[in-house]
């Protein structure tokens, strides 16, 4: 089963529109020609539009880091499905483990955003991933089992082929500290399972399962040569062009 490499920039509460449109044309200038790499762009939501509009065009995708899981209403400040795809976004960041543990999200709120994002055609990447502690006391894979069940309660076989999972250690996270190739690739094959469980082999198969957490472009190439690593979420990372660049050319 060959599942294409999808790196996704996720720059979190970060840039000015200037920079923003600066960082977006580098990358869009920057990216080798005829790339095998499937990339997109998570800006936040205020500057989707100033991406939009130096991504179109491109092979950049563009996604957005969150999204509120109803149709359009009185709900001041939330941003749904259906603007998202309106502004040009194709994916949606969900369940986050900042938003988990600043805004509190659950998976079951993670599970109504990912059915809101199916229904309005963007392909959700679903994060989960342990903290330093739960890695500490072997919870690492209860942690994700649980997260992965409650945040895809509900999905059907149909539409699971199409959703990313990003998993992304809590400890790893802007720390600087990367999970080596074999830890990653462990919980991924852990996650591998689960979809295999739940979903059946061929679709399971067809899940693309990201690798987050100080990805960088001189850890790229090793973590993404692991066998059920299918691209990256990257923080810090790409907030710099060249940087971000340097990720997609190692693969
Ligand atoms: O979503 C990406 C992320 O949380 C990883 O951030 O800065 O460690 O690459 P960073």
């Amino acid at each position: 089963m060959t599942r294409r490499i999808l790196i996704a920039g996720n720059w979190k509460m970060n840039t000015r529109r200037r920079d923003a449109a600066a960082l977006a044309k580098g990358v869009v200038d920057g990216i080798p020609k005829e790339c095998a790499v499937e990339i997109a762009l998570c800006p936040p939501s205020v500057y989707l539009g100033t991406v939009s509009e130096c991504v179109v065009g491109s092979p950049v995708g563009l996604g957005g880091q969150n999204l509120y899981a109803a149709a359009d209403g009185a709900f001041t400040g939330e941003v749904n499905a259906g603007m998202l795809t309106d502004i040009g976004c194709s994916y949606v960041i969900l369940g986050h483990s900042e938003r988990r543990q600043l805004m509190g999200e659950t998976d079951a709120d993670v599970s109504k955003k990912l059915h809101a994002a199916l229904a309005g055609n963007l392909i959700p990447i679903v994060c989960v991933g342990e903290t330093q502690e739960q890695r500490e006391n072997n919870e690492t894979e209860q942690v994700v089992s649980d997260q992965l069940k409650g945040s895809l309660a509900g999905l059907d076989e149909a539409r699971a082929a199409g959703i990313v999972i990003a998993y992304e250690p809590v400890w790893a996270i802007g720390t600087g500290l990367t999970a080596s190739p074999d830890q990653a690739e462990a919980v991924h094959a852990f996650i591998r399972g689960i979809l295999t469980d739940d979903f059946g082999e061929d679709v399971a198969g067809q899940i693309r399962l990201q690798y987050g957490g100080s990805v960088k472009p001189g850890n790229a190439a090793e973590l993404l040569g692991q066998k059920n690593i299918d691209g990256a979420l990257v923080g810090g990372a790409s907030l710099k062009a060249e940087d971000f660049l340097g990720i997609i050319n190692a693969v």
